[in-house]
């Protein structure tokens, strides 16, 4: 079974992570590349800053919300990023919930889904990848980058696609399928 895990990366009250969230989390299970897929929110999940007394190499967690964040991430072949762009970076609460881990998160793939202002949070994605290179993730290169965001959310509070986002995310999502079966060698047991 190959599975999805889509991470939305904004965690404060009136995000508009989620409206992008939920219409990338029905895309993605439209788009049926992958046999399951999960939508994972930061927010609810609500790890502390990172408390483990051991490097995440090593595994050896001791606390419960540690190892049940290491099985989500464990359990998935792929992963999305919905992420927002503050002050030209990446939200604080995704790097921590990636420093909690580390061999969960070799060897698959990681498409980002950012927005923002007029910059679509193609900053904060492109800082991203310097660090999900580091625990030997692939970040794809197809991607979809939303500016000026807000102005897409209605007041029913979903997202309302243009046809570029629609196009980059088909291309995202198929990218995303052949790099994680690619990477599946890889991510077997030695
Ligand atoms: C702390 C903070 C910093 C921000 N910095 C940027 C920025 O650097 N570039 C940008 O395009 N938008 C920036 N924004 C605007 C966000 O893109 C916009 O508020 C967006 O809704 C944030 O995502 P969220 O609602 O999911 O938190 C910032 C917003 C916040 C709250």
């Amino acid at each position: 079974m190959s599975k999805l895990v889509i991470i939305l990366a904004s965690t404060r009250p009136g995000r508009v992570g989620l409206p992008v969230a939920l219409w990338i989390d029905a895309l993605a299970r439209e788009h049926g590349g992958f046999e399951e897929v999960e939508l994972v929110d930061l927010a609810e999940r609500n790890l502390p800053f990172m408390d483990e007394p051991n490097h995440p190499r090593l595994r050896q967690y001791v606390h419960q919300h540690t190892l049940d964040w290491s099985a989500t991430v464990d359990g998935a072949d792929a992963f999305l990023f919905v992420m927002p762009e503050y002050n030209h970076g990446y939200s604080a609460p995704l790097k921590n919930a990636i420093d909690f881990l580390h061999q969960e998160w070799c060897y698959k793939p990681v498409g980002l889904v950012s927005y923002g202002a007029v910059a679509a949070g193609t900053r904060a994605a492109q800082m991203i990848k310097q660090v999900v290179t580091t625990l030997k993730m692939t970040p794809l290169t197809d991607a979809v980058s939303i500016p000026f965001v807000t102005q897409l959310v209605g007041e029913d509070g979903t997202l309302s696609p243009n046809d570029v986002m629609l196009s980059s995310a088909k291309a995202m999502l198929d990218e995303l399928k052949r790099v994680s079966q690619a990477l599946l060698p890889l991510r077997l047991p030695a």
